[in-house]
This record gives C-alpha cells, structure tokens and sequence, in this order.
C-alpha cells in the first residue's frame, strides 16, 4: 500500500495528539478490513512525509500497532497488517475456544451462535444404542449416509413443498463440511463464487477450497424489511457471472432476514439467467419463532440448486450431522468430493438424529426456549442500550445491532474488559465494512443475556463515543 493511498484512507484524524488519532485511525482501518490483512504498510519515512507528522510519532504508533496485535513487524521487510488473536475470524475464535482459551471465569462469550443440547437427547442416545446392534454386522461404511436418515430428510422436503428423491440426498458432518464439499465438487481455480455481506464467517474460507474468488453481494438495509438488495444482486450476477452463488434465505446468519416468496422466485430467475448454481443453506431453517407460514424452499424455485442443510441449531451441534440436497446429476461428482477427505459421517450419530429429527415436540420446545431469550435480549437492549437500534428477527439466532456511533470493532475489544466477547461486524464481511455493527446471539440463557447487556450499558455509559482501548498482552486497558 502506497502512502497516498493510506493517506486518502486515514483522511482527516484528530492531532492534539496526532500519535493518538494516527493510531486509532489505523487500528480501525485495519480492524474493519478496509487495509486488508496482511497488506504491507508503507515506511516510516514515507507516511511521515504523507501525513505532515514527525518520523517519532509514525514509529511510535507502529511500535504501539504491533504490540495491540494490529501489526506485526518483519526485520528488514517491513510492518504488515494483522489482527490480535482473539479479534480473528470466527471459526479460528471457536478453535480456541474448544482448546480452553477464555479469558476468565466469569466472561460471557457471545461468539457462538450455538446452544446446548435439547432436552431429552440422552435418551434419543440410549434408543439409538438400542438399535445399533443390527448395523454392526456391516462395514459401516455409507458415503451417503443411512438410508434411513436420506429417507427421513426426503420426507421432510417432500412435506415442505420440495418433492425429493432419497437418491438425491448426501448426509454429511454438519453444514459446513457440506459447503466445503460443494466448494471442492464444483469451482475451479479462477470461477467467481458470489456470497452475501455480511455472513456466516467460516463459509468465507469454505467456499474458497475449490479455488474460487469470492464476489460480495451486500444484503439490503439491515433495519429495513426487504433484507436482500435484488436490484444489486441482479446487477452482481450479470457483471461478474459467478459460477456459484451461496445465500442463506432462512433467518439469514448475521441479520436474521427471512427471504420471501416473490423474492426466493426474481432471485431464482436471476440466477438462472446467468447460469449460476445456488448454493443454499438451510442451517437455520427450522428456528422459526413465529406461527407464520414458511416461504417454499429455495430449491422449489431454482430447480438447479444445491441446498445444505444441519441438525446443530435444532438439536445440538456436538451431532455433527448435517446434508446436501442436490439434483441427482450432481450427486455423483459431490460424492466423490467427499471422498477426497472424508468417508462418511458417524453411524452412531445418524442413528440419534433419526430419532430427534422429525419430532414435532422436541422442534416446539426448541423454538419456544429461543423465543423467550430473543425477547429478554431485546428488551434488555431496549432498556438498557435504547440508542442501539436492531430489527427482531422472526427466526434465527442472533440480533443484528447497530451501535449509534464509534467503531464495533473497537468496542468489542474494549468490552473484553468487562468480561463480554462479542464479534464485531467486520468478522462478517468478505471485503471487510460492517463497523458500526455486532452481532449478539440469544442461545445464551436469560439471566446470562440481561448481565452481558449491562456490562456492554455500563460500559458504554463509561467511556461513551470515541472511547479507546490498548490491548496489552492478553489484556485491554482502556485509555
Ligand atoms: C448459516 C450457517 N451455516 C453453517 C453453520 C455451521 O453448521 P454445522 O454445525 O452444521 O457445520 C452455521 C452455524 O453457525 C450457520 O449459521
């Protein structure tokens, strides 16, 4: 990066003192994705020059960057842009997370947005058990999964407006080994994928496995009623001709939108237009939170399209059970994707997820647990936070919040202090952007919920607009 360019990024920053609002400037543009990681810095010398500020000021400020995990400095190559461990993208954050990696007893980690497991899952186990004496006879090997399981997750299909042969139906561990998988079967080096902005992080790197670059589609205003932007979409699609498209139509991860009917049928009429494969993912399918009528499958309009769907929100996501639903010429080149690093998903587990799956009891227990925390939350919020604004999804997991000013990715640094981890908006972006924004689950408990939202109030109502934070080692200290 050039310093003219990072000077036309920075623009105007507070000086009294300029080394103060250099380092805040840079540590958002690079918390926010607008400097790519790892992008070289320009020298010393030369943003010095750029800037009109002293070479001690610009050294200080990388020295501090590097330290707060914003930089990290190579001899004799330079300094690049980086991001502090615990800031990284989601999936490296649940890594560590299921290493033990928390920052104290106490803290309230809101970057999951997955819950315990349902009531009654040890029992389904114990059934399960019961019935796998009669498969141990076999190899237990099934690529595809059991035919029970293929059959009941048809069925489902089949009720949900989508007729759907068994044969079309490949169980996987989970919905992100499946969009991998799809990734791997069907981009080449060099296709364009289009994904939304922002998403469900880990699908960012997933769907680069096959070697395609990523195109963002940015969703519609998140406090609106539309959720997806079809005019910009339209356009996407007929400027850069993906081979791929991946959406997530029901209760969108992070905004929570629900895509509606006319909308699932222009937006299938544009995809076909261009001859692009939907990839759509149905993780969250089944957390409606109101009586309302769901819209038809995606698929049921775009007839070409794969979809991927999971066990993890409705039931637990320790299963590992999830599947792709495709059009039976696809299914073979999918099935041999997989087998490139995978054999087939546990036996056991598909046993406990013939139990679970279709019970309408378990389904209504599950939606009305996370109907009652999305309502604790948002009144909480709108008690508590009555400037952060957010619209309360029919469905999904998590609430979409707007913070009134200030950076989200600075805040959620800062709120480390108090002991809540919270992923900023960035961490959904494929391009970066999303800054004023942080996504909170309600998978949490109520109490659990009410006191991350206090600390989040408390400590705005502290350190209100432009407050900053030094992360020191693993600790932030507010400055
Ligand atoms: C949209 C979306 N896709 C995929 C996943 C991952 O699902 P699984 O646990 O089935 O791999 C999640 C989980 O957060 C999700 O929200």
């Amino acid at each position: 990066m050039t310093s003219e360019h990072l000077a036309t990024l920075i623009g105007q920053f507070p000086r009294k003192p300029a080394y103060r609002g250099l380092r805040q400037a840079l540590q958002e543009l690079i918390g926010t994705g607008r400097i790519p990681l790892g992008t070289r810095l320009p020298s010393e010398r030369a943003i010095s020059q750029a800037l009109a500020v002293s070479r001690n000021t610009v050294t200080r400020v990388y020295t501090d960057l590097v330290a707060a995990g914003f930089a990290t400095a190579r001899q004799g190559a330079g300094t690049f842009a980086a991001v502090p461990d615990d800031r990284r993208r989601a999936h490296e954050h649940s890594l560590r997370s299921l290493a033990g990696v928390h920052a104290s007893e106490d803290a309230i980690d809101l970057n999951c947005a997955a819950t315990v497991a349902i009531p009654g899952i040890a029992s389904a186990y114990e059934r399960a058990l019961e019935r796998l004496p009669r498969y141990l006879g076999s190899d237990g090997h099934r690529p595809t999964g059991l035919p029970t399981l293929r059959a009941l997750i048809a069925q489902i299909y089949a009720r949900r407006g989508l007729p759907t042969d068994p044969e079309q139906i490949m169980v996987t561990s989970g919905a992100l080994a499946g969009t991998a998988v799809v990734a791997r079967a069907l981009s080449r080096p060099g296709d364009r994928a289009m994904i939304e902005s922002p998403v469900y992080p880990n699908v960012i790197e997933a769907l680069r496995l096959g070697g395609a670059r990523l195109v963002a589609s940015p969703m519609g205003d998140a406090l609106g009623e539309e959720g997806w932007d079809l005019d910009g979409i339209e356009a996407t699609l007929r400027q850069t001709r993906p081979h791929l498209a991946y959406l997530i139509p029901d209760f969108q991860n992070p905004t929570g939108f629900l895509m509606r009917d006319d909308q699932r049928a222009r937006y299938a009429a544009a995809l076909q237009a261009t001859r692009t494969t939907a990839v759509v993912d149905e993780s969250l399918q089944a957390i409606a939170l109101t009586d309302a009528d769901m819209p038809l499958p995606f698929a049921a309009h775009a007839p070409g399209a794969i979809t991927i769907g999971s066990v993890s929100k409705l039931l637990w996501s320790g299963l590992r059970v999830g599947w792709i639903r495709a059009p039976h010429d696809l299914i073979d080149r999918l099935i041999k994707a997989r087998l490139q690093f995978d054999l087939g998903t546990a036996l056991f587990d598909q046993l406990v997820v013939i139990e679970l799956l279709d019970d309408s009891e378990v389904i209504a227990m599950r939606r009305a647990q996370l109907r009652q925390r999305r309502n604790a939350l948002a009144q909480a919020i709108g008690e508590r936070l009555p400037e952060w604004r957010f619209r309360l999804p029919d469905g999904g997991m998590t609430l979409w919040l707007q913070l009134p000013r200030g950076s989200a990715t600075q805040l959620a640094v800062n709120l480390e202090t108090v002991g809540v981890h919270v992923p900023p908006g960035p961490m959904f972006s494929v391009e970066g952007g999303n800054d004023q924004w942080l996504r909170i689950p309600y998978v949490r408990p109520e109490e659990e919920l009410i006191e991350a939202v206090r600390r989040i109030a408390d400590f705005c109502s502290r350190a209100p607009a432009g407050a900053s934070g030094r992360r020191d080692g693993s600790r932030a200290v507010i400055l």
